[in-house]
């Protein structure tokens, strides 16, 4: 069995061709690498590599991450700027036996000397954006941008590999040198071909609160489901953290045991998720929670598809 699922519909294009990958026997690592640098180079996807949003002082930092679940290696970049995919530098990283995660500078010396591809990821249209929150600013909280933020990814090979990886460019309008979950094993991302991997997206500051996708690895170590390993998680998580601080922040995660069984759970509306699996062509599906915590999944229809495209490229009104 092989298999891939990711979050936001975003990532549809990038499973497509990890599973062309998976279908010749391909591995995990490369299947993952190409689906995520996939989604860093499509500049309308506006939290993810080229054309992500920026910081407040209109500067591109990326976070991402890759992790190996035979070996357990990671490799984790942070506030990286100027480099066309973050994936590849933190999978290259994960082969390192110490200094397998850098930050900024470091990070970036790193992929120079390595030969990554230099690029200025800051687009006009991420300008356009930037201009405009700043007008929009005074009257509103700081949260994630609308709509969609980090790719996450986990892909399982049909040696029974596990890997999972991260990108994003974090919070828009976040402070210079602020990383979220994306590149923190354990909250962004988590894979053990024992059992499976998980992957997170929303609010990186409540995310790594629970060291969510971890919690959701162990759970499956238990026994459990993916769908149940990631409700039981996301519910806990987002009922500790309304009773302990009076809201919980977007939280939304997936996952794949190394069975090719998934799961995913959200507390927020609008949760959307991409899923290939030796047995099921790569689809997009809108989640619905209910009341009760529980998610139900509906296959995305072609209009949802060609609206969903049509907003992410439409002009911005500044
Ligand atoms: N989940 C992405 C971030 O908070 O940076």
């Amino acid at each position: 069995m092989w298999g891939m699922i990711a979050t936001w519909r975003m990532a549809v294009e990038g499973v497509t061709k990890g599973a062309e990958m998976l279908k010749e026997n391909g591995s995990a690592g490369d299947a993952i690498e190409t689906a995520i640098r996939e989604v860093e180079d499509f500049p309308y996807y506006k939290s993810v590599g080229y054309g992500g949003l920026p910081n407040e002082e209109m500067e591109v930092e990326l976070d991402a991450a890759f992790m190996d679940g035979d070996t357990l290696d990671i490799g984790a970049v942070a506030a990286i700027k100027d480099y066309a995919n973050p994936v590849s530098i933190a999978r290259r990283l994960s082969r390192e036996k110490v200094n397998s995660v850098l930050v900024g500078e470091g990070a970036e010396k790193f992929a120079h000397k390595e030969g990554f591809e230099r690029k200025n990821m800051l687009t006009d249209r991420a300008k356009a954006h930037y201009r405009k929150r700043v007008k929009e600013m005074k009257e509103e909280e700081l949260k994630p941008y609308s709509g969609h933020d980090t790719v996450g990814m986990v892909c399982l090979d049909s040696h029974g590999k596990v890997t999972a990886a991260t990108s994003t460019s974090g919070l828009f309008m976040k402070k210079k040198g602020r990383v979220g979950d994306s590149p923190i094993a354990g909250s962004g991302f988590y894979a053990d071909s024992k059992w499976g991997g998980a992957s997170a997206t929303g609010l990186g500051e409540d995310l790594m609160k629970g060291c969510i996708s971890y919690e959701i690895v162990r759970l499956m170590s238990e026994g459990m489901h993916p769908q149940e390993a990631c409700e039981t998680a996301v519910n806990k998580l987002d009922k500790e953290l309304t009773e302990r601080r009076g809201k919980a922040g977007d939280l939304s995660l997936i996952a794949m045991n190394n069975k090719g069984e998934w799961g995913v759970a959200t507390n927020i509306e609008g949760f959307s998720f991409a899923v290939v699996t030796e047995n099921q062509e790569p689809t997009v599906y809108l989640v619905t929670r209910g009341e009760d915590g529980r998610c139900t999944f509906e296959v995305a229809s072609q209009e949802w598809m060609e609206n969903y495209m049509k907003t992410r490229m439409a002009p911005i009104e500044e």
